[in-house]
C-alpha cells in the first residue's frame, strides 16, 4: 500500500467513494472534484493497494484562515501558496473503515502540509469525531461557520 497524490483519472474513483461517504446534501458533485483535480491534484491523498483505492483525503490549499461552505461549490479561494490546508473530505470506503487506513492517510497529509512550510490544516466535522481527530492534535474551535447540509459542524485546528 502507497499514499500518492491524486490523477484526473481518478475522478470515477473518487466520486464514487465520496457519495458512499457522504449523504448527497453533504457529498461533493463530480463536477467539483474534477474541478479540484484539475487545479489541484496534489491536495488529494489517495491509499492506493496496487491500483485499489481504499481510502482518501481531499483539501484545498488557501489564505483563508476558516473554512466556509463557498469552498465546496468551487475553488476561487485555492492559493497554491496559502497558508492553510483546508481538509474537505475524509473517506474509506464502508467495508474498510476502522483499519487505521484514515488514519494513515491524515498521518502522511500533516507531513506533507509541514514539509510545504504551511501554518496547519483546518478541518470541520460532526461531534461523533472529534475525538477522532483530536488524536491527530486538531483543537477544537467550536461550532463553524459551516451550514453544510444543514448539519451542526465543528471547526478544528492544527497547526503546524
Ligand atoms: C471517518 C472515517 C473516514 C474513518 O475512516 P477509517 O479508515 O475507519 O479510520 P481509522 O480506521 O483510521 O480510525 C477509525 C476511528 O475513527 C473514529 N470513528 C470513525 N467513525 C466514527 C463514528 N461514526 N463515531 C465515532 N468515532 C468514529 C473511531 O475513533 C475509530 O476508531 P476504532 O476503529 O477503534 O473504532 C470513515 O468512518 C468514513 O469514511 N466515514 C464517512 C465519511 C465521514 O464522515 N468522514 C469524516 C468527515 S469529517
Amino acid at each position: 500500500m502507497r499514499i500518492r497524490h491524486a490523477e484526473i483519472s481518478d475522478l470515477d474513483i473518487v466520486s464514487k467513494l465520496e457519495s458512499e461517504g457522504f449523504p448527497p446534501s453533504e457529498a461533493d458533485t463530480k463536477e467539483i472534484i474534477k474541478d479540484r483535480l484539475n487545479k489541484f491534484s496534489d491536495c488529494f491523498w489517495l491509499l492506493d493497494d496496487y491500483g485499489e483505492i481504499y481510502a482518501f483525503i481531499a483539501g484545498m490549499a488557501t489564505d483563508e484562515h476558516d473554512l466556509k461552505d463557498e469552498m465546496f461549490k468551487h475553488s476561487e479561494m485555492y492559493d497554491p501558496d496559502g497558508d492553510w490546508l483546508i481538509i474537505l473530505s475524509v473517506v474509506t470506503w464502508k467495508n474498510q473503515r476502522h483499519k487505521g487506513y484514515a488514519s494513515e492517510v491524515m498521518n502522511q497529509v500533516i507531513a506533507d502540509t509541514k514539509a510545504l512550510n504551511r501554518k496547519g490544516i483546518v478541518l470541520t466535522c460532526k461531534e461523533e469525531l472529534l475525538s477522532f481527530y483530536s488524536k491527530f492534535g486538531f483543537v477544537n474551535e467550536g461550532i463553524s461557520q459551516s451550514n453544510l447540509g444543514g448539519a451542526k459542524w465543528y471547526q478544528m485546528r492544527l497547526i503546524l
